[in-house]
């Protein structure tokens, strides 16, 4: 039987703000898995979700199923994202105020294969052109090709991020510190960004 097709809503502000509690398991229950092994708890990700709902310029982009949230893609200006994000960019000669940032996209791995990822980088891509912006970029955890942890089956997403016109920037990345699953605190964690400029 054919799937039912998902709906796609583009979110901000008390529109977010209502959808955040159908939010806050997702980025708990796909970070969890390989490559970020994020041991996340509810009471942070409402916090770091509600962020979204306060920054003027954000959007996040929902997948939902009935009425359930299965997946969901973040994005917001530059100029409001975390300290360290910009950081990065003007360490490196960038200018921050040209980009908008995508913070993450998560879907349930039920969803995944049907085109959600592609309609999340168009939603995205339609925000922040509909903000001015004129470049985009996120960022990937660095993992070793070597890390026992690697599942055999995994299938890295460089070549679908390359797809979308997306340049890998090795010269540019932030560290955020979270607890891996196994841990008892939280540990330094290297990304790299990706770069499409212009979009
Ligand atoms: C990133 C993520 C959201 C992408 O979701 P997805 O469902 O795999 O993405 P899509 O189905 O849109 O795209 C995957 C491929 O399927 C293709 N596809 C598109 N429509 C399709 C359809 N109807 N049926 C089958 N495949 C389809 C896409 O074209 C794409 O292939 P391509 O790159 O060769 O073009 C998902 O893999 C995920 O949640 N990963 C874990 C979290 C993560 O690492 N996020 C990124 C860092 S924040």
């Amino acid at each position: 039987m054919t799937p039912a097709p998902l709906r796609f809503e583009t979110l901000r502000g008390d529109a977010l703000r209502a959808w955040l509690p159908r939010l806050v398991g997702l980025r708990v229950a796909v970070f969890r898995d390989w490559p970020y092994l994020y041991d996340g708890s509810p009471g942070y990700e409402e916090t770091y979700l509600a962020a979204y709902a306060d920054s003027p310029g954000a959007a996040v982009i929902v997948a939902i199923d009935g009425d359930r949230a299965v997946g969901c893609a973040t994005c917001q200006p530059m100029n409001e994202a975390q300290a360290r994000v910009q950081a990065a960019f003007r360490g490196r000669g960038l200018d921050p105020a040209r980009y908008c940032y995508f913070g993450e996209s998560v879907l349930l791995p039920a969803y995944r294969g049907r085109g959600a990822g592609v309609r999340f980088f168009e939603m995205r891509e339609a925000h922040a052109r509909s903000l001015g912006l004129p470049a985009a970029a996120f960022c990937a955890v660095t993992r070793n090709d070597n890390d026992p942890r690697r599942p055999k089956d995994h299938v890295a997403l460089d070549g679908f991020w390359g797809r979308r016109g997306y340049v890998r920037r090795a010269d540019v990345s932030v560290v955020f510190d979270w607890q891996e699953v196994g841990d008892d605190r939280a540990t330094p964690h290297a990304l790299g960004f990706w770069v499409k400029d212009p979009l």
